[in-house]
């Protein structure tokens, strides 16, 4: 190791990008290749939409200047976007079937008769990221850097949260969910919260819906995080919302140590623009600001976005598509009575070999993993079980047929 790198940084395991992440194969036999393991949607954009965005490129981006470093218009879509789901009720209410996404056109003047309350989001409460992993790491900046705090996830979570936090020396504290749901051990995190003091916890990072375990929080969960102090943050990353249609946006206004995290490389299609957004108190989302590179996002990427949230009935419209493949999956997995496959609020599914199979149950999720591979399904072995993507229903077909056959042989 080279002798001016930190000794720490030796000891970090990188986050593993797909295809061939760990092989280093390249890219480019992918199209014979269900890419099932990082929850993109299965659909390219729709090839006017495209056409469109590069149209913008051609015509009205000017590559040559910087892009807008303060998002303005992207920010003043999404507030917007974001406004809907709170003040919506049909949107915000107990999450939708795989009937309908009654999403309503985003008009200039702003949703078509509502009003909005006092407690609105605006462009203020909004601040936009290179990815939501970016927002990631300007909050850890912000709250923990410098010894001056750690963070707690309860595992098994996202693993960016705990990986970027020791690529900044941050602390980590983990604590477990429960084996039977998920849901997360509250006593053990009071005790955690309580007991590491040296540096405090200065932020708690939650998913909802949780990956790679796909549950939503629970009451009892929401309830916890609103008993936490002041000097606390609560980060609520809802990068699967528009698949739960679940969210604590419309909370927000209560609790200023709250930021919700959301992403458009998910249900909106857009994981190769890198766009990821916060919504928080203007004071938080200004120091996210600060901390931020000044230009952080390339103007195509924040062209896109906007054109997204401006069609996003046409983007959206795959959701019930997704969530009725990802009933059909469950119940086909669930045949396998070496199977436990969890209920889902999100566009992947995750399951494990039930217990008895033998001590070697992660040999044999590692196991699966590779026959898929060979098969061609890359899905992603994480947090002692494994998450598979929803993707198109050929895909899902295929992983139907590729587990079975796996199971015939065994
Ligand atoms: C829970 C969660 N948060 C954040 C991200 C990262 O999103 P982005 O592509 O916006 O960086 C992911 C990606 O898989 C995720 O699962």
């Amino acid at each position: 190791m080279l002798p001016f790198i930190r000794k720490d940084l030796a000891e970090l395991t990188a986050y593993t990008p797909h295809p061939g992440g760990t092989s280093g194969e390249p890219a480019h036999s992918e199209s014979a290749i269900d890419r099932l393991d990082t929850n993109e949607c299965p659909y390219e954009l729709p090839e006017e939409f495209k056409k469109k965005l590069a149209w913008t490129y051609q015509q009205l981006i000017e590559t040559n200047r910087y892009p807008d470093g303060g998002h303005a218009a992207l920010k003043e879509a999404i507030a917007q976007y974001v406004n809907e789901s709170i003040t919506i009720p049909a949107l915000n209410k107990g999450g939708l079937g795989a009937e309908s996404i009654p999403v309503p056109p985003l008009n200039k003047g702003g949703l078509g008769g509502v009003t909005l309350p006092k407690t609105a989001i605006t462009a203020d409460n909004i601040s936009v990221g290179n990815g939501s992993d970016e927002l990631i790491r300007s909050i850890l900046i912000a709250t923990c850097l410098g010894g001056s705090g750690s963070i707690l996830v309860a595992n098994p979570t996202f693993s960016m949260y705990g990986i970027i936090a020791q690529t900044l020396g941050i602390p980590v504290v983990s604590v477990q969910r429960k084996e039977e749901n998920f849901e997360i051990d509250i006593e053990a995190a009071k005790r955690d919260l309580a007991q590491n003091q040296n540096p405090p916890v200065r932020a708690v990072f939650v998913v909802h819906p949780n990956s790679p375990t796909a549950n939503a929080l629970t009451i009892d969960e929401i309830e916890w995080l609103s008993t936490l102090p002041e000097e606390i943050l609560v980060v609520i990353d809802e990068a699967y919302f528009e698949f739960s249609q679940n969210t604590l946006a419309d909370q927000l206004h209560h609790h200023p140590n709250w930021i919700i995290l959301r992403t458009f490389s998910k249900a909106f299609r857009l994981a190769s623009m890198r766009v990821g957004y916060a919504i928080a108190h203007p004071e938080l989302t200004a120091t996210l600001e600060k901390i931020r590179l000044p230009y952080n996002l390339p103007s195509f990427s924040q062209t896109a976005a906007e054109f997204a949230l401006a069609q996003r009935q046409l983007l959206l419209a795959t959701i019930p598509e997704t969530l009725s493949e990802r009933a059909k999956l469950i119940a086909a997995l669930t045949q396998h009575q070496k199977l436990q496959v969890w209920p889902s609020a999100a566009n992947f599914v995750y399951l494990r070999l039930k217990a008895g199979e033998g001590e070697s149950a992660e040999q044999g999720h590692q196991q699966i993993m590779q026959q898929l591979k060979e098969g061609g399904t890359l899905i992603r072995h994480t947090g002692g079980g494994l998450r598979i993507t929803v993707g198109s229903p050929e895909e899902n077909q295929r992983t139907v047929d590729r587990i079975g056959e796996i199971f015939d042989n065994s």
